[in-house]
């Protein structure tokens, strides 16, 4: 293993000129935190979210211009209701508080807030009927805002110094502010987009409250980021698994332009792929873009390994495991061939939802369990440093730069696909017979709605191989052939999800095709099931 160093994205020990403007948020466990640090940076200031209970010593040396605290799940009156640390109030600089944060801001300087067990969920009217900088010009009609709400407690004496700027019939302080401190309070939720003029409001906050400019742009971000990575990796060699995806493409991107040739890729064709996918990959990164991309066919290594297995998990381990195994191959004989220069670095898209998830359970010391080890399961003779060049970034900005850098939008905007790939999603054991009807299926399913225009309207789509065979008729003669299912839903975080309302029209000539064009199967059915119950995947 070599030495330790933080290989996250910040390398150098100064604050990037386009992140010194920057917002700390306290989260205090809303289901909407993390949707405040996204609605923040798209007003183009950066900022990082932390749990309510993180070092005092992090949050004086975090820099903030301002601080958001989030709403959560608790009430000021539990015994271990989440506090508000003084260092906050210390740092002196503008703070607002949404729901429970306004809450605890309330509670932390002596107002009154009243528990509730009745919950106020919805859209509501503000009516603003007092002054303050944060909601200046700012109505959807005279002097009422429509807004989002999700409370149970609320605030029902606005502490001293605070003024009342806006209410509703059953919650009569909705907004306070107190102006010389620079600190707000809002009962509803600015971060969702039921509230109106959230954004709006969000942005006023980072820019004319707090003075912040607006450097975060996917430009200076790209800029940024590659002048950190040629500090970062001087003149070594990297190794990065392509997957086609999103987060490893844009890592390829960056890096490509931060490096050129110093960048290999390795894309692994296990045989599970949708139809012209490897193609798709060469295409775009070897053949358009110059990236060094090694192609690795590894089709009957993955089938063979696969033959006879059945049981959905087993399935799963076997795929991860032998995609290691190949990919640990392919990084020795990049070793091998580099003239000299052994690879030092291992490129990977961790993005900035993954560091918040595992924040969340290390209780703020993400940063540095997970900022340099060795990747999941390589063996002991490939050890790297890691390059994260995501690390720090949301979905939706990792596709504005994929965006910026020249990517297909096609690529930058597709469906999620599982890294078991059709493995999940041929049901019992893995045979190529059923890979290649099934990824003839999908492609038909796919065309079809991306000619309809539904591509975009659903989250995650498509065709599941089932290993059954069931009765049909072509001409005089019957058909014994296999089933397919198609599969098309729509969510926004994927933990829930409803199955896509897609006309039937659409359903029936996807349906034709498929029999039409696909002489082994006999019947097409569409999932119309919600999760959960069931799962997006099939297994
Ligand atoms: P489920 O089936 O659990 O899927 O509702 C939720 C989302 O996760 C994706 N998924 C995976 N992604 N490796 C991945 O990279 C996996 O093993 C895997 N399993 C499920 C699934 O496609 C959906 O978007």
């Amino acid at each position: 293993m070599t030495t330790a160093t933080p290989a996250t994205q910040d390398t150098s020990k100064a604050t990037p000129a386009i992140k010194q403007d920057r917002i700390l948020i306290i989260d205090f466990g809303s289901q909407y935190s993390q949707l405040i640090a996204r609605r923040v940076r798209e007003a183009g200031v950066f900022c990082e979210m932390y749990p309510y209970d993180i070092d005092t010593a992090r949050i004086q040396d975090f820099g903030a211009k301002g601080v958001i605290l989030s709403g959560g799940p608790e009430s000021v009156h539990d015994e271990n209701g989440p506090k508000i640390n003084q260092a906050i109030f210390d740092l002196d600089v503008p703070i607002l508080g949404i729901c429970y944060g306004m809450q605890a801001m309330a509670d932390h300087f002596g107002g009154k807030v009243h528990a509730s067990d009745v919950h106020e969920f919805g859209a509501a009217t503000i009516e603003v009927t007092g002054d303050c900088k944060l909601l200046e010009h700012i109505e959807d009609e005279p002097s009422k805002l429509h807004v989002w709400m999700s409370h149970g407690d609320k605030v029902i004496e606005a502490p001293d110094g605070f003024d009342i700027v806006a209410s509703t019939p059953s919650c009569p302080i909705a907004v306070m502010a107190n102006e010389d401190k620079k600190y707000y309070g809002l009962q509803f939720h600015p971060e969702v987009t039921h509230t109106l003029q959230g954004q709006v409001l969000l942005s006023r906050f980072v820019h004319h409250v707090c003075g912040c400019a607006g450097d975060w742009t996917p430009d200076n971000i790209i800029d940024m980021r590659v002048a950190q990575l040629k500090e970062q990796i001087g003149d070594k060699q990297v190794l990065l698994g392509l997957s086609g995806g999103v987060d490893s493409s844009v890592v390829a991107a960056l890096l490509h332009k931060a490096i050129g040739d110093q960048l290999t890729c390795v894309f692994v064709d296990n045989g599970l792929l949708r139809l012209h996918e490897g193609d798709q990959v060469m295409q775009v990164f070897a053949e358009n873009m110059g990236v060094k991309v090694v192609r690795v066919d590894a089709e009957d290594r993955f089938l063979e390994a696969l033959a006879g297995e059945t049981d959905p998990e087993k399935k799963r381990k076997i795929i991860g495991k032998t995609f290691i195994d190949v990919f640990a191959d392919a990084a020795r004989d990049v070793s091998a061939n580099s003239d000299g220069k052994p690879v030092e670095f291992l490129a990977q898209g961790t993005i900035y939802p993954d560091v918040i998830e595992s924040a969340k359970s290390h209780q703020g010391k993400a940063h540095v369990i997970k900022s340099h080890h060795n990747v999941g399961g390589l063996p002991d003779d490939l050890a790297f440093d890691l390059v994260e060049p995501l690390r720090d970034l949301f979905k939706d900005e990792v596709r504005k730069l994929g965006i910026t850098l020249g990517l297909p939008s096609k690529m930058i905007n597709r469906h999620p696909f599982p890294g078991p790939g059709l493995g999940v999603r041929i049901l019992g054991e893995v045979k190529k017979e059923y890979a290649d009807i099934l990824r003839q299926a999908d492609a038909i399913f796919m065309q079809e709605l991306e000619k309809s225009g539904w591509y975009e309207k659903t989250a995650q789509a498509f065709a599941v191989f089932q290993p059954i065979k069931s009765v049909g008729v072509v001409g005089d003669g019957r058909r014994y052939a296999w089933v397919i299912a198609l599969r098309a839903v729509e969510t926004v975080d994927f933990m829930t999800a409803r199955f896509a309302h897609l006309p039937y029209e659409l359903i029936e000539t996807v349906s034709n095709r498929i029999m039409n064009e696909i002489a082994d199967v006999s019947r097409v059915t569409y999932d119309v099931s919600s999760k959960p119950p069931a799962t997006i995947e099939w297994e």
